[in-house]
């Protein structure tokens, strides 16, 4: 298993390519603009977008449609090692409720990087859910 804490090289290409695909981002109802980055354990670069609709609840979240993307692209051969995630607003945002299920389903010990409080925050996935939902 690779260490659980991030060099500084993956942090970086991570906030970056986040960043980057933040731009893609559609938002008109909330304008928050929102862009994941995730790397897998074999070293692929992944990305996503949030994507918001008129029926409010048909949104994507940017952590899934990275995710999603990832799955397609490996064929569900996949385990993510970390997991970023920047907004446009600079305001904290950590991954919602439904992300957090999501990514433990993909690496029950990726690092997720988000904006806390003051600065980039880091820790796995495990400690974000404790208790994830199995069926095996
Ligand atoms: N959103 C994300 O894409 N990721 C998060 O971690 C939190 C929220 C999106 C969903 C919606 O398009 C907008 O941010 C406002 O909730």
């Amino acid at each position: 298993m690779p260490p659980i804490k991030l060099t500084d090289k993956e942090r970086a290409m991570l906030l970056g390519t986040a960043t980057a695909a933040l731009q893609n981002s559609y938002a008109p109802y909330s304008n928050f603009h929102v862009g994941a980055a995730l790397l897998t354990e074999t070293g692929h670069l992944f990305t996503g977008c949030n994507v918001e609709n008129a029926s409010y609840g048909l949104t994507i979240c940017a952590e899934r449609a990275a995710i999603f993307n990832a799955v397609h692209q490996t064929q569900g051969k996949l385990v993510l090692r970390a997991l970023a995630v920047v907004n446009g607003n600079q305001v904290p945002c950590s991954p919602c409720g439904a992300c957090r299920q999501v990514i433990a389903e993909f690496g029950q010990n990726t690092v997720i990087i988000f904006r806390g409080q003051k600065d980039y925050m880091e820790m796995s996935i495990a400690d974000a859910l404790p208790q994830t939902f199995r069926l095996f």
